[in-house]
């Protein structure tokens, strides 16, 4: 065979020898085997474009479970906006690599979305009492009834007995442990920490669509969550509200979509502190078109 000398050869992709499952007969199948032997699943749910984020959940899946799956899949209904859906990175095979390099082990599910959703590709109703209209909820609508809906129909499928989620979303995973009180569902959520680069900048994989120069000055979002904090013991609320908005009215870089300080477990925002309560502080900022949200817990 004749190739064109301007057609460039790659090496060979890299085969990997993960379990993958991408239909829901097969997934059913594994997950009945392991349930048999009464091994206990850790599931960690994802959209791919894995980061050290997502491994730092994997790692807490793996230390309090027999079994972890990995579920790869962009889930369609809790995009709002039709063009950040269409943009959303997906690379499936240096997903795998990634996992692989973690832990050839790992069960990843990566459906596609008819076999999430058949034909109908909508969100169901919940009632979140609130929860879902503030912050992310306000700014993104409908966003977490995607969110809820997917979640519930993957851990129908997937079965776990503790499923991990990231603080990074916080709204999202008091969102979860309230949809799982909701329905019943037979699963225990885990929050676990956010995972930084050593800069302080929460892990994301929307960073690699920073500028140089907006990622070198991106730890300011965390800097300034940490000023936050240190003035929430003296100062009250609305007053660190109105520090933060300065700050950021200040900077060339970055756009302050909304600053919040707001109760842990409702997300109800925080106009007076009360004693035995906790507190969060919560960010979203744009960095010309690349939202970035942050959160820190206050005391
Ligand atoms: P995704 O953005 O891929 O995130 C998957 C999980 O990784 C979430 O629980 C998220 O909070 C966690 N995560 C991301 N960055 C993190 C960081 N820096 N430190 C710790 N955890 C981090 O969140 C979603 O996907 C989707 O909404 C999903 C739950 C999969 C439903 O579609």
């Amino acid at each position: 065979m004749q190739i064109a000398s301007n057609i460039v050869i790659l090496p060979p992709v890299k085969l990997v020898r993960m379990h993958v499952y991408t239909h829901r007969p097969q997934i059913s199948a594994a997950v009945a085997n392991i349930k048999k032997k009464g091994l206990k699943i850790g599931f960690v749910p994802t959209m791919g474009a894995l980061h050290r984020g997502h491994a730092s959940l994997f790692d807490f899946a793996q230390k309090n479970c027999d079994v972890v799956v990995v579920s790869i899949f962009v889930n369609p209904t809790q995009f709002n906006n039709p063009q950040d859906l269409e943009t959303y990175p997906r690379d499936l095979q240096a997903d795998l690599a990634f996992l692989e390099g973690i832990n050839p082990e790992i069960l990843v599910f990566a459906p596609g979305t008819t076999t999430i959703y058949g034909a109908n590709v909508k969100s169901l109703d919940f009632d979140f009492a609130g929860l879902d209209s503030v912050m992310e909820g306000a700014f993104r609508p409908g966003h977490f009834e995607g969110v809820a809906t997917v979640l519930k129909y993957l851990f129908e499928i997937v079965q776990p007995d503790l499923a991990f989620f990231g603080e990074k979303d916080y709204q999202q995973l008091q969102i979860i442990k309230r949809l799982v009180e909701l329905e019943k569902l037979p699963v225990e959520i885990i929050g676990c920490p956010i995972s930084r680069h050593e800069d302080g900048l929460a892990e994301s994989s929307r960073n690699q669509r920073l500028s140089k120069q907006h990622r070198e000055a991106a730890p300011f979002i965390y800097k300034t969550l940490m000023q936050a904090k240190a003035l929430f013991n003296d100062k009250s609320t609305s007053e660190v509200e109105a520090f933060v908005e300065n700050e950021f009215k200040d900077h060339a870089l970055f756009n302050l979509e909304y600053f919040e300080i707001a109760n842990a477990s409702s997300l109800a925002h925080a106009s007076e502190k009360k004693e035995n309560e906790h507190y969060r502080a919560f960010i979203a900022a744009f960095a010309d078109d690349v939202r970035l949200i942050d959160n820190i817990a206050l005391n």
